[in-house]
């Protein structure tokens, strides 16, 4: 388990493997969830099986339609799972209140979405200090300094200052990972993060989520690209709501 402390707010440091918890920082089991539509229930997840250990990267492919997203939509408390059970870092996101998920996210969680949902009128530096001003962490000196060493992670310092319109659409993607990290969570989840990249970009992309891994961070990314999923260490393959294989996970799940 995290502790519950703030961190110091650096880039991430190579982790103590030999600390990691032993528990699954991702446990869902049995889950279900349908969706209500005009024409009848809609079975999204059909009980998914899957425990994922801390520094764990996992990719998550599937046809269109396979129940990709409501994965990570009910990992992250996004969307509340109709039956099973699902802990994710702590918490039990079934048993928790709107508001104990709000806070658990905001603190374990870092969720970048497929579109980067940037806000256009804040600069890229502004943008990335949001979720800490949410949080409430820390001085306005500390979240700049923060804000700073991420975006000089993901190769963004020189463009701090401009609007995130100002920048492409690789650029974009690596101010949306930096935000996400804002508040070094332990578990990053992302939806089709490469999916609007040339495959160069996508490379460097998929390189910063390796990075994350290696330094204890538990990441889930989801990809139609079969290529950069057959490169990530796990590759979990979903079909009809249910998980079809699960390959190249640690043995002692
Ligand atoms: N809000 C919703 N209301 C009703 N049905 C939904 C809703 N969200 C998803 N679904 C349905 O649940 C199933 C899984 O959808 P999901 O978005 O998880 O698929 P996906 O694997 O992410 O697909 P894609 O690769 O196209 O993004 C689909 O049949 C979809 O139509
Ligand atoms: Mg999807």
């Amino acid at each position: 388990m995290q502790p519950d402390t703030p961190s110091t707010g650096a880039a991430p440091a190579p982790s103590d493997r030999s600390a990691a918890p032993h528990d699954p920082i991702v446990d869902l089991r049995a889950v279900v969830k349908d969706y209500a539509t005009g024409a009848g229930a809609v079975r999204a997840l059909d009980g998914i099986e899957l425990r994922i250990r801390a520094g764990e990267l996992v990719a998550v492919v599937g046809r269109s339609g396979c129940g990709k997203s409501t994965l990570l939509n009910v990992m992250t408390g996004i969307d509340r799972a109709t039956d099973g059970e699902v802990r994710v870092a702590g918490l039990d996101l079934r048993a928790a209140s709107e508001d104990d998920l709000a806070r658990w996210r905001g603190r374990h969680v870092g969720i970048v979405f497929q579109f980067f949902q940037l806000i256009p009128t804040l600069t890229v530096a502004e943008n990335v200090m949001l979720p800490m001003d949410f949080a409430g962490r820390g001085t306005l000196r500390d979240r700049k300094a923060r804000a700073a060493e991420l975006l000089a992670m993901v190769e963004m310092s020189d463009q701090a200052d401009r609007l995130p319109l100002a920048t492409s659409g690789g650029q974009q993607q690596r101010i949306a990972i930096a935000r996400a990290l804002a508040n070094d969570p332990s578990v990053v989840v992302a939806d089709e993060p490469t999916g609007n990249l040339d495959s160069a970009t996508a490379e460097q992309v998929f390189g910063i989520f390796g990075g994350l891994a290696d330094a204890g961070r538990t990441v889930v990314l989801v990809t139609h690209d079969a290529e950069l999923a057959g490169r990530a260490p796990r590759v979990v393959h979903l079909a009809d709501g249910k998980v079809l294989s699960d390959v190249g996970g640690r043995a002692d799940g």
